[in-house]
């Protein structure tokens, strides 16, 4: 099983920016983390992180046929991007939605995700940690819904 990991805007300030929502790990730290968690399952995993909306929602169609299920934190872009919805939508893979904090109880904003009107499993609020349960969830049930 091969699952592609998104990370999306701003998340490669992990460690600088508002380390009391994110805390002080880098985001070199977290894509160990998420090497290692995926490891432990006996998956393989690729990390990938833009800024921009495009190259997300290009990742996301480059998945096609080469990755088995996508984890994305689409960073601001689950509150804004129908593109990013879209792209997930076209290629249809497993995918499970990642926020480091919890998106609910923070600005009104933030409660909307597009992502979550396709992912099929979200996680908010659990850190580093929520990536390692998304890929779990992944490698238990993406080959069961393909
Ligand atoms: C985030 C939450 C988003 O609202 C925010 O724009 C981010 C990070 C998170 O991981 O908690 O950049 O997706």
């Amino acid at each position: 099983m091969k699952i592609l990991v998104i990370n999306g805007p701003n998340l490669n300030m992990l460690g600088i920016r508002e380390p009391a929502i994110y805390g002080r790990k880098t985001y070199a730290d977290l894509v160990n983390f998420v090497k290692e968690s995926a490891a432990a399952l006996s998956v393989e995993v690729d990390c990938v992180q833009f800024n921009g909306e495009g190259e997300i929602v290009t990742a996301i169609q480059q998945a096609y046929g080469r990755y088995d299920g996508i984890v994305i934190n689409a960073a601001a872009y689950t509150h804004t991007s129908v593109a990013v919805l879209d792209a997930l939508k076209a290629v249809g893979l497993p995918t499970a939605e990642v926020h480091l904090s919890d998106i609910n109880a923070r600005e009104d904003f933030r409660k909307f995700s597009f992502v979550s009107l396709y992912a099929q499993k979200v996680i908010c609020g659990k850190g580093f940690d929520g990536y390692a349960e998304a890929l779990t969830w992944l490698a238990e049930n993406a080959a069961a819904r393909q």
